[in-house]
C-alpha cells in the first residue's frame, strides 16, 4: 500500500490491480486508517483519470452484495439525485414510473446536514417501514412494480468506510470520489436503466453548472463502462424545489402533484426526468411522446393508486392519499417569517433554507440524530414573486418553541429583496445523454 499511496503522490495512475488490492485490504482492515487517509488525500489532489474511476468503482461494488434483479419482468430503473432542499422527486417519479408500465426497485438514503432523504420522507408516513431486505424488496416489486427501500447493510461497504473517512479528512469534494461513491451505490443496486438528476447551485455539492455537467459526465462514463444506461438532467438548487421543505410536509406536497395540483417547478422536473428515463429504457426517441405518456398517467390518477399501493405494501397508511392532513403528523409550533422590505424576491438561499429546516429539527447533523417528521419549512413566495415588507414569505413547523425561534433566525437570511424584477431562472440547464453527449437548454 506505501507503493499505491507513493505512486499517486507523485501524479501516476494506478493499475486496475492496484486500485482493487486497496479496496479489498482496507475494507479486510488490513490497512489502517492513516494509509487510507494518506491514499485520499493523494487522489484528491492529483485525481483519477476515467479508466482509474471506473476501475474504482467497480472494486467497490464488489466490495458488498450486488442486488439481482434479473428474475423481475420488464426494465428495470433508477434515479438518483446528488442531493438538495424539498427534494421529493422520488416520491412522486417512482409511482409515476411504475404506473407507466416500468420496474422501480429503489434503494435511498436519509438526510444529513441541510439536504433531506427519501427514507425520512416517507418515514413520515404511519406505519411505514423502509427496512425490507433485498429479497423483500423484489417480491413487493413483482407484486406492484415498486419499492422504495433502506440501502441495505451489505452493500458497498467499501463507500460507507471510505466516505466516513473522507468527511473527517477533507476529501469529499472530489469530482471523482463523488462519481465513483454514487455510481457504486447505483450500480450494486442492480437497475439497467438510470436518470441522475445532477443539482448545482447554493443548496447542491456542484455549486457551479460546468462542474454539474462534468459529475454528470463522469457518472455516465462508469455506468456505460459497466453497461448500463444512464442519463443525466444537470437542474437548478438555487431556491428549494416545490415549496415545503421538511419530511411529512413534503410528502404532502408529492400527493399534491400526484393529484393533479402543487407547485410547477417540482412537477416540471419530474416529467423532464421521468421523460428521459422513459425515453432510455424504452428506446423511445421521441421527447414529446414519451412526456405525454406521463402526463396521461398523471392526469388518470394511475400514479397516485399506485403511490397509495406503495404506502400500503411497506405498512403504512394508505388514507394518506385521500387525506394527509389528517394522517400526517402535525407540528406543535409554528410562526410567520415575513420580508424586509418590498419588491421583488431576487433570492431564497436554498443552502439556509435546508439549515433553517434541520434547525427546526426536520433534519441531522449527526448520523445519529433523531428528527422531527412534522418539522420543516413552507414558503409561501418563491424567487420572482412580488412581495410587500412584512408580508410572509413562510411558514415554519417546530417541536417546541426554542427550536421556532433558531429556525426563524436561521431562515430570515435566506431571502433578498429588491426592486426590481428578477430575470428568470432555469429549472433546467441541460442534459448529458446516455452517450456523453452535452445539450445546454
Ligand atoms: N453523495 C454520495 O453518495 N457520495 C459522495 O461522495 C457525495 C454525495
Amino acid at each position: 500500500v506505501y507503493g499505491i499511496i507513493k505512486t499517486k503522490r507523485d501524479g501516476g495512475e494506478l493499475s486496475k490491480q492496484q486500485i482493487t488490492q486497496f479496496i479489498r485490504e482496507y475494507v479486510a482492515g488490513t490497512v489502517p486508517d492513516y494509509q487510507a487517509s494518506a491514499l485520499l488525500m493523494a487522489l484528491f489532489l492529483r485525481g483519477l483519470n476515467s479508466r482509474e474511476t471506473a476501475d474504482l468503482t467497480q472494486a467497490m461494488v464488489d466490495s458488498g452484495d450486488v442486488v439481482d434483479l434479473s428474475s423481475l419482468p420488464g426494465l428495470t430503473v433508477d434515479k438518483h439525485s446528488t442531493g438538495g432542499v424539498g427534494d421529493k422527486t422520488t416520491l412522486v417519479l417512482g409511482p409515476l414510473l411504475a404506473a407507466a408500465g416500468l420496474t422501480v426497485a429503489k434503494m435511498s438514503g436519509r438526510g444529513l446536514g441541510h439536504t433531506g432523504g427519501t427514507l425520512d420522507k416517507l418515514e413520515a408516513i404511519p406505519g411505514l417501514s423502509t427496512q425490507l431486505s433485498a429479497g423483500e424488496m423484489v417480491a413487493q416489486v413483482r407484486r406492484i412494480g415498486i419499492a422504495v427501500i433502506a440501502q441495505t447493510a451489505r452493500l458497498v461497504p467499501a463507500d460507507r468506510l471510505l466516505y466516513a473517512l473522507r468527511d473527517v479528512t477533507a476529501t469529499v469534494d472530489s469530482l471523482p470520489l463523488i462519481a465513483s461513491s454514487i455510481m457504486s451505490k447505483k450500480l450494486a443496486a442492480g437497475a439497467h436503466a438510470i436518470v441522475l438528476d445532477v443539482k448545482t447551485g447554493s443548496g447542491a455539492f456542484m455549486q457551479t453548472t460546468d462542474k454539474a455537467f462534468e459529475l454528470a459526465r463522469a457518472m455516465i462514463e462508469i455506468g456505460t463502462s459497466a453497461g448500463r444506461a444512464v442519463v443525466a438532467v444537470v437542474s437548478n438548487m438555487n431556491q428549494p424545489l416545490g415549496r415545503a421543505v421538511g419530511n411529512a410536509l413534503e410528502v404532502e406536497e408529492a400527493i399534491q402533484i400526484l393529484r393533479g395540483d402543487g407547485p410547477d417547478d417540482l412537477r416540471e422536473l419530474c416529467l423532464v426526468l421521468g421523460s428521459q428515463l422513459l425515453q432510455l429504457a424504452e428506446n423511445e426517441v421521441n421527447e414529446e411522446r414519451a412526456r405525454r405518456h406521463l402526463v396521461d398517467v398523471l392526469d388518470s390518477g394511475a400514479a397516485l393508486t399506485r403511490f397509495r399501493d406503495l404506502v400500503v405494501a411497506q405498512g403504512g397508511d394508505g388514507r394518506v392519499v385521500d387525506a394527509p392532513e389528517s394522517v400526517l403528523p402535525r407540528a406543535v409550533c409554528t410562526d410567520a417569517v415575513t420580508s424586509p422590505g418590498s419588491g421583488y424576491i431576487q433570492g431564497i438561499d436554498a443552502l439556509r433554507v435546508g439549515e433553517a429546516a434541520r434547525v427546526l429539527g426536520a433534519g441531522r447533523l449527526m448520523k445519529d440524530d433523531i428528527i422531527d417528521p412534522a418539522a420543516g419549512v413552507r414558503l409561501s413566495l418563491k424567487v420572482g414573486d412580488a412581495v410587500s415588507a412584512g408580508q410572509e414569505w413562510a411558514s415554519i413547523y417546530a417541536p417546541d418553541a426554542a427550536r421556532l425561534a433558531e429556525g426563524s433566525q436561521v431562515l430570515s437570511g435566506a431571502i433578498t429583496v429588491s426592486i426590481e424584477k428578477p430575470a428568470h431562472i432555469p429549472l433546467v440547464f441541460g442534459l448529458v445523454d446516455r452517450y456523453g453527449r452535452e445539450t445546454r437548454w
